[in-house]
């Protein structure tokens, strides 16, 4: 197939992990025949250095024009005392919206080969640990209006609005139930319905949707219960389904147990334009340049573009065993060295799995 897809390299770290990225992709490309062009566009940090705003509306433009978005990281201390609208993150924030990308999956899991690195008591970790998050990415208090700050009885004031309506929640209750299907058949919605109207529109509209997929199983937990049954026993889980903010929170926790933080894609995907694809870890600045970053998450998050955005099982499933396969062979980034192995940069292991995406048994 011929796709083009669109690079946001960003900041950071961003450029460096993405490069290996596309390496991947091409090497993909070459083994299956698939004819893949590469536009790139200016985003975060750097779009604000280059252009003065984080999300200039060319990338926008290139960004629809393309069948799949590919993403490093934006941000960094350079920007960090710029005003909002010029944040780093409003260029990410800003393309979620955009391109109406309301679901973002993240899943979490045990790498066998990582199994070392995890922050759970072995005990813990032995009944296992994979589960997808599935958060909402356009609403809540996120985009919720009103939004500022004032003076109210003379005292500086902030605000924030968290606000959902029934066709936002149903939707992404709708990509969780899907999601479900082809897992373990659970999804759990989390929220704070005990204290908050939004949480208790929430989970009326999830009761009601699930009425559409009745071999699902739905349970529901509120969110600070959720945050510590992650660590006490996470193998409960297979869907979590949550809100933009309480996704945020849990997406994080549920990743950096697995000891694996830089090993975690995701994807955000709309009503039908192109998906965007990027590791969930940030722009890391403090290795920014030094080649030390891991790149496996950027190239699973690859994985995931050829799967959910352009339809290619096959070939994601090639990328992702030659990331087992590397690891299987004792490559490790800084991130996840353990005595024994071999530790390489970011260059040599995305070398290293391409290596292994030509020649690994289909
Ligand atoms: C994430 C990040 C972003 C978010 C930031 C960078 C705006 O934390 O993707 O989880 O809060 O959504
Ligand atoms: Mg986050």
């Amino acid at each position: 197939m011929d796709a083009r897809i669109c690079l946001l390299p960003g900041d950071g770290i961003g450029p460096e992990i993405l490069a290996q990225g596309v390496a991947a992709l091409k090497a993909a490309g070459q083994r299956f025949h698939h004819e893949f062009t590469f536009v790139e566009a200016l985003i975060g940090g750097a779009a604000v250095d280059a252009s003065g705003e984080p999300l200039p509306a060319e990338t926008v433009t290139r960004c629809l024009e393309s069948n799949a978005v590919y993403f490093g990281a934006v941000g960094g201390p350079k920007w960090d005392s710029l005003p909002r609208a010029q944040r780093p993150e409003r260029g990410i924030l800003g393309i979620r919206k955009a391109l109406g990308l309301f679901a973002n999956l993240r899943p979490a899991m045990l790498f066998p080969e990582l199994a070392g690195a995890c922050l759970l008591r072995a005990d813990i970790a032995a009944r296992g640990l994979d589960l997808i998050v599935v958060r909402e990415l356009t609403g809540d208090v996120y985009f919720g209006e009103p939004r500022g700050r004032e003076l109210r009885d003379g005292l500086r004031t902030g605000f924030d609005t968290m606000l959902y309506n029934e066709e936002e929640v149903r939707r992404i209750a709708r990509v969780a139930f899907e999601t479900a299907r082809g897992r373990r058949g659970k999804v759990c919605s989390v929220e704070k319905s005990n204290v908050l109207e939004t949480s208790r529109l929430w989970r009326e509209v999830v009761e009601e949707t699930h009425r559409e997929y009745p071999d699902i199983e739905l349970s529901h937990l509120y969110v600070d219960n959720t945050a510590m049954q992650l660590v006490r026993d996470p193998s409960q889980f297979d869907v979590i389904l949550t809100g933009n903010l309480f996704g945020d929170i849990l997406s994080d926790e549920a990743a950096v147990i697995t000891g694996s933080l830089g090993m975690l894609p995701s994807a955000s995907l709309g009503a039908g334009g192109p998906g965007l694809f990027e590791p969930i870890h940030g722009s890391a600045p403090d290795i920014a340049g030094e080649d030390k970053a891991n790149p496996l998450a950027t190239i699973l998050s690859g994985a995931m573009l050829l799967r959910l955005g352009l339809r290619l099982p096959e070939e994601a499933d090639c990328i992702e065993a030659a990331v087992r396969r590397t690891l299987a062979d004792g490559f490790r980034t800084a991130d996840i060295m353990e005595p024994g192995k071999t530790l390489v940069g970011c260059a040599a292991m995305g070398a290293a799995v391409c290596e292994r995406i030509h020649r690994i048994r289909g």
